[in-house]
């Protein structure tokens, strides 16, 4: 006979803000011993088609992005079943959670009142057993020996695309510290480089080019090309006393979805066909220390992202193409349309699910890069994730807003948490989860 020693007796859910004023949701789950487990729900822009639904209300408020029939589908529906649920068997919270809501996309109850719930208990479990998240993470739920690996962070320094208000087709142009010894020195190493790129963009553009978009890096105002904002940003990376290509290197996140319209892709203001845009992206790898490519291309071309590998030396990242949907990251290794995936819970909608998606990354040889969204709160589970699958990537936003630096001082307070005992992967971020 199977004794449960605690059990879930409360979920209770309700409607904040995200980081750009829109509704989700935040939910509480309590246990038997009062043990409390909170999550809060992140939300993208430019999301993928095939993303789990996020359920909103439509009709006059908040502009029709409510969350109160999701608010409402946890509080009933979803807290009625997990009532005297394990806790401790996160995998076993989540297949109730989806017999709940089998539909494809989750859309029935929402993949983010689900989400809630799936994230909300494992911090609860976690609570209970007085584990840190990440500890719990790996080793209870991913049964994995206790060794940690601290994420290199790649952090946005000028937002793009969707992200910002500004002449860039590229969404995200982003830093990665490679040369730092820790996170610590790497996060430090990332804010004196965004703080020159501030400087040194204020004195060429003026005071406009300052502002930040929505995941904090700078919105780059008078930035008219690509290559302008790798310029800058190589600049910044010098003036702070860091080697281009050896300490610091250079990502971006295309996002290409939002550039592309009838098989062309329109880049500073040129439109390109796929072949073209190859061409365009292999030259600023030449360039530039461009190490990390996500979402080169449409979120339909599979063909696209293949025939690009075959000619680049980068990271090339799965966002709007996989979607941490497990069978659509199967069908990427098969057609060997990218090396590494963009790993974000919300766009399968639960923490079984995510890990599974990472893990079939790891199996294919594939990296994994543990993803905030572009609308964020203040929660800090992608950290502990991050580290919890030794991913050795995360990518969580600019050096500002509250809702990215939190993720990047939680990475801060885990470093402290393990006294430095915890590895970084520096040049080998995109290989470095194997060791571990
Ligand atoms: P999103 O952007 O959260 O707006 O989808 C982030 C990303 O594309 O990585
Ligand atoms: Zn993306």
């Amino acid at each position: 006979m199977v004794i449960i020693v605690v059990e879930i007796t409360k979920i209770k859910a309700l409607e904040i803000l995200d980081s750009r004023g829109n509704p989700t949701l935040m939910t509480r789950v309590t246990l038997s011993d009062n043990t409390v487990g909170i999550a809060k729900v992140p939300s993208g822009a430019s999301t993928g088609l095939n993303e789990a639904v996020e359920l909103r209300d439509g009709g006059k408020r908040y502009l029709g992005k409510g969350v109160a029939q999701a608010v409402s589908n946890v509080n009933t529906a979803i807290a009625e079943k997990m009532r005297g649920a394990n806790p401790l068997s996160q995998s076993n919270v989540d297949k109730m959670l989806l017999e709940l809501d089998p539909s494809t996309g989750k859309g029935k109850l929402g993949a983010n009142a689900i989400l809630s719930v799936s994230m909300a208990t494992a911090v609860a479990a976690s609570n209970h057993l007085k584990l840190e998240l990440f500890e719990y993470l790996r080793t209870k739920v991913m049964s994995k020996d206790a060794k940690y690996l601290q994420p290199v962070p790649m952090c946005n320094v000028i937002n793009g695309g969707a992200h910002a208000g500004n002449a860039l087709a590229i969404q995200e142009f982003m830093i990665l510290p490679i040369g730092s010894k820790n996170v610590v020195e790497a996060i430090q190493c990332a804010a004196e480089v965004y703080h020159n790129l501030g400087k040194g963009m204020i004195s060429k553009y003026g005071r406009m080019a300052k502002h930040v978009g929505d995941e904090g890096g700078f919105c780059g105002f008078g930035l008219k090309t690509s290559y302008d904002a790798f310029n800058e940003i190589v600049r910044a990376i010098e003036a702070a006393g860091y080697a281009p290509g050896k300490e610091v290197v250079l990502g971006i996140d295309a996002a290409a979805s939002g550039f592309y319209k009838d098989g062309q892709y329109t880049v500073d203001e040129k439109a390109m066909t796929p072949g073209e845009l190859i061409d365009y992206y292999i030259d600023i790898e030449k360039t530039f220390p461009l190490k990390s490519v996500e979402d080169p291309f449409d979120e339909n071309e599979f063909g696209e992202f293949a025939e690009y590998l075959t000619k680049t030396k980068t990271q090339v990242v799965t966002d709007d193409l996989t979607v941490s949907n497990p069978e659509i990251v199967k069908k990427a290794i098969e057609l060997k349309s990218g090396n590494s995936l963009l790993l974000k819970v919300n766009q399968i909608g639960s923490v079984s699910e995510a890990i599974e998606a990472a893990q079939i990354a790891y199996a294919a040889n594939w990296s994994v890069v543990v993803s905030h969204r572009s609308g964020e709160t203040g929660d800090t589970f992608i950290s502990d994730l991050s580290v919890a699958l030794a991913s050795g990537q995360i990518k969580t936003g600019g050096l500002a807003r509250s809702e990215r630096v939190e993720k990047y001082n939680r990475l801060l307070e885990i470093h402290s948490i393990l006294d430095g005992d915890c590895g970084y992967p520096g040049s080998g971020f995109r290989t470095a989860w194997r060791n571990y």
